[in-house]
């Protein structure tokens, strides 16, 4: 009875703590900034690092924002400091392109054809508002020379399928976020409705590829395509992959949503709106007590070296706030404040929080995240998943998808849109919470009956 008593304790205090986990402080959002900004490098990691950027910072030019697309074709005064750094992208990426090569990638430097593109919507927003007219850069044939490589240079399906890679035809599930958005940001942008039909028609195309009826419908992460000089396939469940997925098909939506075009697209909104649904449906079934992802999603954490996955579960939980201030669908909300306070949750926690590397034999081991800046005056310094210096931890090697790495770019990038995305939600009035709260009523209620029960055991 005594122990039964202890774990009682011990889990009335986790959740007390984990109800208490707020969104992240100015001081903590500007160190996960600073590393983002230090450690993106490839291609996508730029493109996603433009696009939290405005999401946090400038939402009036994020395709999330209530402002009609196109955006506004000049940057307010009381913006152009904050957008600086989503043009200063563009403009390292445009200026370093040779002109007298197209169509090219915006990045030509590897071999996946499916990343590039990401960057592409701060080349076409750097375009829109006019800063080749200051530094003389030619954003828009940039961008014309990205689409129609990606539409017409690299290899596809038979019936359709852009190909994530640019030697052989390998559908990753992470080029939805990559390919989509931009298309249809394209699309949007230049008054072209066949690239916005284009942008949801590669989403139906990979979903039929990646779509895992036997797994209650994850995704898979890389189909097709068996070239072992290229990489080899990945058929497993990879939770990045699946929140890559839901977070394109969100981009993509809400661009459609926002444009002039959105009366004419409402089927493939339903359609966008079901499949996002269906990601978040089968995902959550799978997540465990720590409301952290494990690397795969239906892989549990005790199994042949799999470990806790913070980065995949800050983009899921991310779709979830969009998807509840876009579509009006809460349902999975008690899901998401459960990962948010597990993301956030503050040393005093720790014990249920998966944390640092899983040992060799593959249990989560419970150590403190390295930390490189001072404990005492770091604004992350009390978090569990973070680094005193503003690392989001633990995490997969975002350049070695099955290994467990320790620094993730994307994984910056994906805290700062769960941060504004969350914002959002609570500025416009939490609406979906009492979903949660029910939860947390009914977990109490079901301790008190717990505590009831224990305590006539005992008069027994
Ligand atoms: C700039 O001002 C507008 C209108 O006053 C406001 O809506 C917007 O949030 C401000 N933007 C920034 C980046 O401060
Ligand atoms: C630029 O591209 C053209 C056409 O592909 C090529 O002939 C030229 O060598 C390239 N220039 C540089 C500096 O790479
Ligand atoms: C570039 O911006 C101009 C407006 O400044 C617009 O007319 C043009 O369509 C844009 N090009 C692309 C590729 O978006
Ligand atoms: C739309 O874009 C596609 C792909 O670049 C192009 O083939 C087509 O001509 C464009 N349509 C219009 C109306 O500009």
């Amino acid at each position: 009875m005594r122990s039964a008593a202890l774990s009682f304790l011990a889990l009335t205090a986790t959740l007390r703590h984990r109800v208490s986990a707020q969104a992240l402080s100015a001081a903590a959002v500007s160190e996960v900034t600073a590393r983002l900004a230090q450690g993106a490098q490839k291609s996508w990691e730029l493109g996603t690092r433009a696009e939290s950027l405005l999401e946090l910072d400038v939402p009036q030019f994020s395709v999330f924002s209530a402002t009609p697309l196109p955006p506004p074709t000049s940057v307010p005064s009381n913006a152009t400091s904050a957008i600086a750094p989503v043009f200063s992208i563009a403009h390292n990426v445009v200026k370093a392109l040779n002109k007298s090569s197209t169509p090219q990638p915006l990045i030509s430097d590897d071999g996946a054809a499916g990343d590039p593109p990401a960057i592409g919507v701060a080349v076409l927003l750097a375009n829109w508002t006019g800063q080749g007219a200051s530094d003389g850069l030619d954003y828009a044939a940039a961008a014309k020379s990205q689409l129609d490589y990606v539409l017409d240079v690299v290899p596809r399906t038979s019936d359709g399928a852009i190909s994530h890679r640019a030697a052989q035809v390998q559908l990753w599930s992470d080029s939805v976020y990559m390919v989509p958005p931009f298309l249809a940001y394209y699309g949007v942008l230049s008054g072209n409705t066949t690239l916005i039909s284009e942008a949801y028609n590669q989403i139906k195309l990979y979903r039929n590829y990646l779509r895992d009826t036997k797994a209650k419908n994850l995704w898979k992460h890389i189909v097709l395509g068996t070239d072992p000089s290229d990489g080899g396939n990945d058929e497993g469940h990879w939770s990045t992959g699946n929140a890559w997925a839901a977070a394109g098909m969100l981009r993509v939506l809400a661009t459609m949503k926002n444009s002039p075009y959105s009366k004419s697209f409402s089927n493939q909104q339903k359609d966008l709106a079901s499949w996002v649904k269906e990601i978040h449906s089968a995902m959550f079934s799978y997540v465990d007590s720590t409301n952290i992802f494990t690397n795969y999603a239906d892989t549990p954490v005790n199994s042949n070296g799999m470990f806790y996955d913070t980065a995949s579960t800050a983009l899921l939980a991310s779709t979830v706030y969009r998807a509840s201030l876009l579509l009006n669908d809460h349902s999975h909300l008690p899901n998401a404040e459960k990962c948010r306070k597990a993301l956030f949750a503050s040393g005093s926690s720790a014990s249920s929080q998966p944390t640092g590397r899983t040992s060799s034999s593959g249990s989560a081991s419970i150590t403190a995240p390295a930390s490189s800046a001072s404990a005492t005056t770091a604004p992350l310094a009390d978090l569990v998943h973070f680094t005193s210096d503003g690392w989001l931890s633990p995490v997969v090697n975002p350049h070695q998808f099955g290994v467990e790495g320790s620094e993730s770019p994307e994984g910056q990038a994906f805290v700062l849109q769960m941060q504004a995305s969350y914002s959002e939600w609570v500025a416009g009035g939490s609406i979906g919470a009492n979903a949660a709260r029910g939860t947390a009523v009914v977990g109490w209620v079901w301790l008190a009956g717990c505590v009831v029960v224990g305590g006539l055991l005992v008069f027994v």
